[in-house]
């Protein structure tokens, strides 16, 4: 396992998704997940799967503390008394005391920011989330959570794979310390077709899965959820802490870069340029 030091935070850089799992599928995948040997598990009370991923999490045996488990509040609960109601939600639907990570989902423009992350710090200071950060956020709005607001942000997480690049807000966390947790980090499977990804998998015989996965956990401060039900999927995406790619190979990866975003809801802010 690689892992994110994120303000002396250790977090496994690889987790495993659980959008849009949901019952027995959802359960089942948490559960094997943490067999396989995720320690890092990503969910939100938009997925309507909290409960199953907590059923997920006992069934496996694997002791809390060693999991780096994430969840999220949606857009509609950022006023202060509702974010706090939200995270409790999601702790009883969890069955947990704490989660390590509790992120604001998407930001909404007709919420004052200042008033959704003071709600934030205030789970933080009750200790029912270990860390606190954000979700969709571009520069812009981290300078204000950050700068303005004086938040004390662990992570950003926003789509980010070969096809789209996040120069400007990796440009942004890194010299604060703080992690970029890449969603859709395959782009939903569309990674496994870049020609350039299968001529350097052949060269290490990894799959272009598993050298797009590995090209972002071996990067600084970034973390990757990729979501696997097929297990087999599972353990590809896991298996990619034996080999290393070169710096070129990295740069040559990187030079794709792109605009390529496949998640852009009309609820979403203004993106940073690619
Ligand atoms: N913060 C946000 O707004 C946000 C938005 C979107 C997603 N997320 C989080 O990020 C997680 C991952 O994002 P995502 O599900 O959109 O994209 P993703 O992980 O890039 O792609 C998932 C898709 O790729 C397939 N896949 C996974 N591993 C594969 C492999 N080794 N070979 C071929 N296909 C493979 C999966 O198939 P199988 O399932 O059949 O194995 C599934 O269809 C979500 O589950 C969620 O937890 C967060």
């Amino acid at each position: 396992m690689i892992y994110v030091d994120a303000k002396g935070v250790r977090i496994p850089a690889i987790g495993l998704g659980t959008w849009p799992l949901r019952g027995e599928e959802c359960e089942r995948s948490v559960r094997a997940g943490l067999e396989i040997g995720y320690r890092h598990i990503d969910t939100a009370a938009k997925y309507d799967n909290e409960p199953e991923v907590g059923r997920g999490i006992a069934a496996s045996g694997v002791a809390r503390k060693d999991i780096f488990l994430v969840t999220k509040v949606w857009n509609d609960a950022l006023r202060d008394g509702d974010l706090q109601r939200s995270a409790e939600r999601s702790l009883k639907a969890l069955r947990q005391d704490y989660v390590d990570l509790l992120l604001i989902h998407w930001p909404n423009a007709a919420i004052p920011l200042r008033e959704s992350l003071k709600a934030l710090a205030s789970v933080k200071a009750k200790g029912r989330a270990s860390h606190v950060g954000v979700s969709n956020f571009p520069v812009a709005l981290l300078k204000e959570a950050v700068e303005v607001c004086g938040a004390d942000l662990l992570c950003n997480q926003v789509e980010y794979h070969v096809g789209l690049s996040q120069r400007p807000v990796l440009s942004y966390i890194r010299p604060r310390g703080m992690m970029l947790t890449a969603y859709s980090p395959t782009a939903k499977g569309g990674v496994g077709s870049d020609a350039l990804l299968k001529r350097i998998g052949a060269h290490h015989g990894k799959t272009p899965v598993q050298i797009a996965l590995r090209w972002l956990v071996q990067q600084d401060g970034v973390a990757a959820i990729p979501k696997a039900s097929n297990q087999d999927h599972a353990r590809e995406n896991f298996s990619i802490f034996d080999f290393e790619l070169t710096p070129a190979e990295m740069a040559e990866i990187s030079a794709i870069g792109g605009d390529d975003r496949l998640i852009d809801p009309t609820h979403g802010p203004t993106w940073d340029p690619a």
